[in-house]
C-alpha cells in the first residue's frame, strides 16, 4: 500500500515473547451452537491456565459483541465480519506470545477457514463444541430459543439459519455425552501440549 511503511521487522520477537511469558501462542478456536457449553468450557480453560502459571486471553462472542463488533447483526455477511475482525485480533495477540481462546458460534466452514488463514494454519486449533439443537433447546440458558421459536429473534442459528458441522476439527467436546470436567480435562490436555515450551 501507498505511503504505509510497517515495522513488523523492529518489533520484539514472539520468539522473546513467549520465553519471556514461558509459554508458546496458540489460538484455541471454540465453535458450536449457542447453548452447547462453549463459554462455560472457555472460562474454566483459562482459569485453569492461569493457576498453572500461563497467560491466556478469552475472547468471546458475547462480549465482542459488546465492543468491538457492537456495529453488526447476526445476518451471514455481518458473522463472517465478526469472525474476521475476531481472528485479526487472535493473530495479534498470539504473535505476542499469548494463549488465546476464542468462543464464538461461528456457523459456517467459510467463516472458520476464514480465521484459520487469517491466523495461520500452524497457530489455529479447532474445537468443536458439539450438542446438538434439541439439546440446546432443553437448557436454553438464555432463554433465546424459546423467543427464536416463537419467531421473535431473526436469523437465529440452528433455528431460522444454518450451523454447519466443522469437516476437520482438531478436537472434539460431546457435552451431551460427557460431563462439564471430562471435557475440561480433555480440552486441558490438548492445549497444554500445543503451548508447553
Ligand atoms: S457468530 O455467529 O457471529 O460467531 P457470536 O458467537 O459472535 O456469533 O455470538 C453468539 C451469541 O450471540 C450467542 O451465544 C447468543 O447469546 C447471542 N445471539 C443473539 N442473537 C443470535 C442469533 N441470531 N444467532 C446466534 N446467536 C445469537
Amino acid at each position: 500500500m501507498e505511503h504505509i511503511y510497517p515495522i513488523f521487522d523492529q518489533v520484539v520477537s514472539r520468539d522473546e515473547k513467549q520465553s519471556f511469558l514461558g509459554q508458546k501462542g496458540g489460538v484455541f478456536w471454540l465453535t458450536g451452537l449457542s447453548g452447547s457449553g462453549k463459554s462455560t468450557l472457555a472460562l474454566s480453560l483459562e482459569r485453569i491456565l492461569m493457576t498453572k502459571d500461563y497467560f491466556p486471553s478469552l475472547l468471546d462472542g458475547d462480549n465482542m459483541r459488546n465492543g468491538l463488533c457492537k456495529d453488526l447483526s447476526f445476518a451471514s455477511a455481518d458473522r463472517e465480519e465478526n469472525v474476521r475482525r475476531i481472528a485479526e485480533m487472535a493473530k495479534v495477540l498470539v504473535r505476542n506470545g499469548i494463549i488465546t481462546i476464542c468462543s464464538f458460534v461461528s456457523p459456517m466452514e467459510n467463516m472458520r477457514k476464514l480465521a484459520k488463514t487469517t491466523i495461520g494454519e500452524s497457530d489455529f486449533h479447532l474445537i468443536y463444541v458439539k450438542a446438538s439443537v434439541e439439546t440446546c433447546i432443553e437448557r436454553d440458558t438464555k432463554g433465546l430459543y424459546k423467543k427464536a421459536l416463537k419467531g421473535e429473534i431473526k436469523n437465529f442459528t440452528g433455528i431460522s439459519a444454518p450451523y454447519e458441522v466443522p469437516e476437520q476439527p482438531d478436537l472434539i467436546l460431546d457435552t451431551e455425552k460427557y460431563k462439564a470436567e471430562e471435557n475440561i480435562e480433555n480440552l486441558l490436555n490438548y492445549v497444554l501440549k500445543c503451548v508447553k515450551i
